[in-house]
């Protein structure tokens, strides 16, 4: 008995309300640990309105959006709501230089006209179950590293096995508390999902980069999708048979306006946080690793944006790359300075000396826990000469194409040599798809000129032991760095795609020699095989070697600060953040409202400007203040609305919902230093952005033209 200790369910028996701030919590332990605080703060629904298993609840209106972002059921015919970023490149993929969805928007007359998107699919949570009893049986405190992950593997393996689905259902079990526990969700996947509406990207990514992690905020971040299934209700792939989809649950719409200090919760699935680093690797992470990731796109950004602004195609053609590399580029400096700002590490490196202490006075439990820390600072300083390196050819490969498509292939071929030539040719249409995709709208000398920006600081700021040697014979053969990059884009079948897709084609064994033969493919290959010899192996040792001790961290300090509540690192699974609807003091003073509206935008507005242009059709409905029942009390139309819910990348999309349980806002952002919430949540400063509802019905119906959009949803005044 004693030895099977968990040593952590101490802190969730104990009802405490220390409000440490921040928090993504699991859905079905509202009721336990959260839903009596959340009822303080005002919430007038209860947890079980939220996560039923039984009876229709909230949740059975949340999706996992493509898996990277959420989205919410709002119609009994499967309407779907995210963010315009979130359904960007769908958009994108269907936008022409005649048909410009991106540019001038789109939106579906009829159900006729809604467009599918192969590949895009949303997934539904049915119901959640602690399963650490299960996972860890026979699993001890003092149960040896290896002996523990072969445990946790085979029972895994069985709950796999015996675990009851429904046709349709998978099951997803994931560790949680760094793998002190397991919850195991039982998800349903749709995947005929078509786009129904998006505004122009004037509104849609209104500010683009200038605004983005920033507050005051104007940006209209929607889009509309909707889901379609089987006749009988059931998953289906895209059928022109196939019918809207009928929910179990779509949210309702509160159109009652909201007041600074009023209750919100955010519902949906965030990506991945850090939030028990020790304070040497929050360090590590925000005052090395950061700016090494941040200069290398320093460089990209510089070279991607000028050719934007030169070429309408290279405008729509980089959109999608441009914006997911400026994104981290941009949340990466937020979020060191952020650290800095609220002195973070410092305050890490108290709760570690508190926890010390505490641990003095249990001489048992010390020997436990007191090595933990030391062990994990040694292996932090051990990482950072691989970590470093990583991370620039992370950057290599994330930004140079050309490395993006060797890597693909070189995956592609693996499978011919492992399997034979055969194997090879059953997988060209599917390669073929790939490149196709991949080489629309691919610029070979944009793409090269990214390389000669990012290859030489590779040359000359990764130490010569991490270099693989190949690449610095091809230097010395080429005569110079330039040259040998400009030799990889000029000789390559790469660069070439027509070329390539058609020799695949025409002969697909003869391109897998071509392939092999290739100068810029073979140059991406050696340098990543040598990486991953050099810089990877090390480094993954190193983090297995951390997890455990990581693991053992948690629990000590789960046991030792019982007067805190821990929430688990996000982990892509469904979460609810709950906090208020208001403003913050930012750290130099300055006060900043909760909410702003449509003369902001007015206000921004800079004419052909590419960041802040605003459509005629915006300006003559703000001139003529024609916003309908969506304007506040005071006559002026919401656009974005900030709240204290604790949130990271993936929660865009997600549902900001009132005390009522009802949809008032979409989150889509953070302010810019609140993205340290990734590691350190600060109540002070975090806030999270959405985009007010009232906003976006305004532009579905007044400006989009699209009131019978509205008419479906359900809405509540
Ligand atoms: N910063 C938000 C999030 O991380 C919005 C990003 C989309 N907008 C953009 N300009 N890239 O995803
Ligand atoms: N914009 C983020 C997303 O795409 C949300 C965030 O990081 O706050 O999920």
């Amino acid at each position: 008995m004693f030895r099977k200790a968990l040593l952590l369910l101490l802190p969730f028996l104990l009802p405490l309300f220390v409000t440490a701030g921040g928090g993504m919590w699991l859905p079905l332990l509202l009721e336990n640990l959260n839903e009596a605080e959340m009822k303080e703060m005002g919430m007038k629904i209860s947890a079980k309105d939220i996560y039923d298993i039984n009876n229709g609840s909230l949740k059975d209106a949340i999706v996992h959006f493509g898996g990277f972002c959420t989205g919410e059921v709002i119609s009994s015919k499967g309407l779907v709501l995210t963010n315009h970023h979130c359904g960007f490149t769908a958009i994108q993929s269907h936008s022409t230089l005649e048909n410009n969805y991106l540019e001038d928007g789109f939106w579906a007359a009829n159900h006729a006209q809604e467009i599918p998107n192969p590949g895009l699919f949303v997934t539904f949570i049915d119901r959640i179950e602690d399963v650490t009893p299960r996972v860890l049986d026979g699993v001890y405190a003092d149960t040896p590293e290896a002996e523990r992950a072969r445990l946790v593997a085979e029972n895994l393996r069985q709950l796999r096995e015996k675990y009851p689905l429904k046709e349709h259902e998978e099951l997803l079990v994931k560790p949680f508390y760094d793998g002190n526990q397991y919850f195991a969700f039982v998800t349903k996947k749709y995947t005929d999902i078509r786009l129904v509406g998006a505004p122009p990207s004037s509104i849609g990514k209104f500010g683009a980069d200038t605004d983005n992690w920033e507050w005051p905020r104007h940006t209209g971040d929607f889009s509309l999708f909707r889901i379609y299934a089987a006749p009988d209700g059931s998953p289906a792939a895209y059928s022109s048979d196939n019918v809207p989809y009928t929910p179990k649950k779509h949210l309702e719409i509160s159109l009652q306006g909201l007041q600074p200090g009023d209750f919100s919760m955010v519902f949906g699935f965030p990506g991945t946080t850090d939030q028990y680093l020790p304070a040497s690797a929050m360090q590590q992470r925000t005052e090395v690793l950061n700016p090494i990731r941040i200069g290398m796109r320093d460089l990209s950004l510089a070279v991607i944006d000028s050719a934007m602004r030169a070429s309408a195609q290279v405008k729509i053609d980089y959109a999608s790359k441009q914006a997911r590399i400026a994104n981290a580029w941009k949340k990466w400096r937020g979020e060191s300075e952020g650290v800095a700002a609220v002195n973070a590490i410092a305050q890490r490196q108290d709760l570690e000396k508190e926890f010390l202490r505490r641990l003095q006075a249990k001489p048992a439990e010390a020997e436990i826990y007191a090595p933990l820390l030391p062990e994990l600072n040694a292996l932090v300083v051990r990482q950072e000469a691989v970590a470093k390196t990583r991370a620039y050819v992370g950057e290599m490969n994330y930004n140079i194409d050309l490395f993006r498509v060797a890597s693909f292939l070189s995956g592609q071929l693996k499978i011919a040599q492992s399997n034979g030539l055969a194997a090879f040719r059953e997988r060209v249409p599917g390669i073929v798809a790939f490149l196709e995709e991949f080489y629309t709208g691919y610029h070979p000398g944009i793409d090269q000129r990214v390389a000669q920006a990012l290859i030489p600081v590779y040359l000359d700021e990764v130490p010569e032991n991490h270099q693989s040697f190949y690449v610095r014979d091809q230097v010395e053969f080429a005569g110079s760095r330039q040259k040998l990059i400009n030799d990889l884009f000029e000789r390559s079948y790469l660069t070439r795609g027509a070329r390539l897709i058609k020799l695949l084609q025409d002969n697909p064994d003869v391109a897998v020699d071509v392939i092999n033969g290739d100068p810029a493919y073979q140059f991406v290959l050696q340098l990543n095989r040598f990486n991953e010899k050099e810089v990877g192996e090390p480094y993954n040792e190193i983090a297995q070697r951390m997890a455990p001790l990581q693991r053992k961290y948690l629990a000590g300090l789960m046991t030792f600060f019982p007067e805190r509540r821990f929430y688990p690192d996000a982990n892509s699974t469904l979460r609810v953040s709950y906090g208020k609807f208001e403003g913050f003091t930012g750290l130099d003073g300055k006060t900043f409202d909760f909410m702003t509206d449509l003369d902001g935008v007015i206000a921004k507005y800079i004419p052909g400007n590419y960041e802040f242009d605003v459509p005629a059709r915006l300006r003559e409905l703000h001139a003529a203040k024609d916003y309908g029942r969506y304007a506040t009390a005071d006559g002026k139309l919401p656009v974005c609305i900030l709240g204290s819910n604790h949130t990271t990348g993936g929660n865009s999309g997600s549902p900001a919902l009132d005390a009522n349980g009802r949809l008032v806002g979409l989150n889509f952002d953070r302010t810019w230093q609140s993205t340290m919430s990734d590691v350190h949540y600060d109540p002070s400063i975090c806030r999270n952005i959405m985009v007010d509802i009232r906003y976006v019905l305004f532009l579905i119906d007044k400006f989009g033209g699209a009131p019978h959009l509205v008419e479906e949803m359900t809405l509540v005044n």
